[in-house]
């Protein structure tokens, strides 16, 4: 098995790498004048399982193109098995078409990732919620893996808990929520929320108890970290002790981490699926152990 490491994974392709025991070739990569890339992958791929890391966080597009010109270039070069490992799944959100005449973004990207030869896909805690699952929009294998219980674990093995209990800010967040709760046998609840705006939501609390216990507040993505702060402050006001921030995707914009800092979280962590300051817990083992 050879890891390739996209540009936007190098670190976590990285750690893979070192969990798997196996080579590791970053590619060369490199920006004409009128903005094409060019790609190459110094390594002798013939035969060979390989298995290409690329999150397609911002730049999306570029990250995108990147993603397919390795999967485009292994193939030609007689790869064996091709896996492509995109963590953060860009164009996930436009999973249907909302008003007539719009692209179905998330399925116009499966078809390119498809037609250039991969094997099976693997995703981390996508964001798509109107789908019943990724094989639906691959006819090729594919998984979403999830990292709440990882983001579980981080809080464990670094604080000591009152109570915990663990929230998602809306109806979408339930899922994480319940894999974080069960990874810690502890109770867990999700909230309801109304986006009023891009940057703007309104979040209402459902019935659990908070009072005199530690939180953490799971989501997929803090982005404007408009949601977040919502759901902090209200876990607050209902009486909870400390209140811990987590999201498995850092697509952090603008000053969204001072928010969710000043609306009272004790810390803010993230997984590596992008790099970012916060992203303190890797998804490498999971990845490995899908991969493997
Ligand atoms: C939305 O459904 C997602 O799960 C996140 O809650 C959302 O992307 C977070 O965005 P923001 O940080 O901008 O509120």
């Amino acid at each position: 098995m050879l890891i390739v490491a996209g540009s936007a994974s190098s670190k976590l392709a990285e750690r893979v790498a070192k969990q798997l025991k196996c080579e590791l070739t970053k590619p060369e990569l490199k920006r004409f004048p009128d903005g094409e890339l060019y790609v190459r992958i110094p390594a002798d791929i013939k035969g060979e399982d390989v298995a290409i890391i690329q999150s397609t966080c911002y730049p999306p597009n570029q990250n995108y193109m990147e993603l397919f010109l390795l999967l485009d270039a292994a193939r030609d070069l007689g790869a064996e098995e091709i896996t492509a490992i995109i963590p953060y799944f860009a164009y996930a959100r436009q999973d249907k078409r909302f008003k007539g005449g719009e692209a179905v973004s998330l399925h116009t990207v499966a078809k390119l990732i498809e037609s250039v030869g991969t094997n099976r896909v693997f995703t981390v805690d996508m964001h798509a919620h109107r789908i019943g699952g990724v094989q639906e929009i691959f006819k090729i294998p594919a998984r979403n893996l999830t990292a709440a219980p990882l983001l579980a674990n981080y809080l464990v093995a670094n604080y000591q808990l009152e109570d915990p209990v663990i929230i998602g800010p809306d109806e979408e967040a339930e899922r994480w929520a319940m894999d974080a709760g069960e990874a810690l046998d502890a109770d867990w609840d999700y909230m309801i929320k109304k986006r009023l705006g891009p940057k703007e939501v309104e979040i209402k609390p459902r019935k659990l108890e908070v009072e005199g216990r530690d939180a953490m507040v799971i989501d997929d993505i803090i982005s404007t970290g408009e949601t977040m702060v919502e759901a902090i402050k209200i876990t607050k006001r209902r009486g909870a002790r400390k209140i811990y921030a987590a999201c498995t995707h850092a697509v952090i914009a603008g000053d969204a981490l001072e928010k969710v800092r000043k609306a009272g979280a004790e810390d803010i962590f993230a997984t590596d699926t992008i790099e970012h300051e916060i992203s303190k817990v890797s998804v490498a083992s999971l990845i490995a152990d899908a991969i493997h």
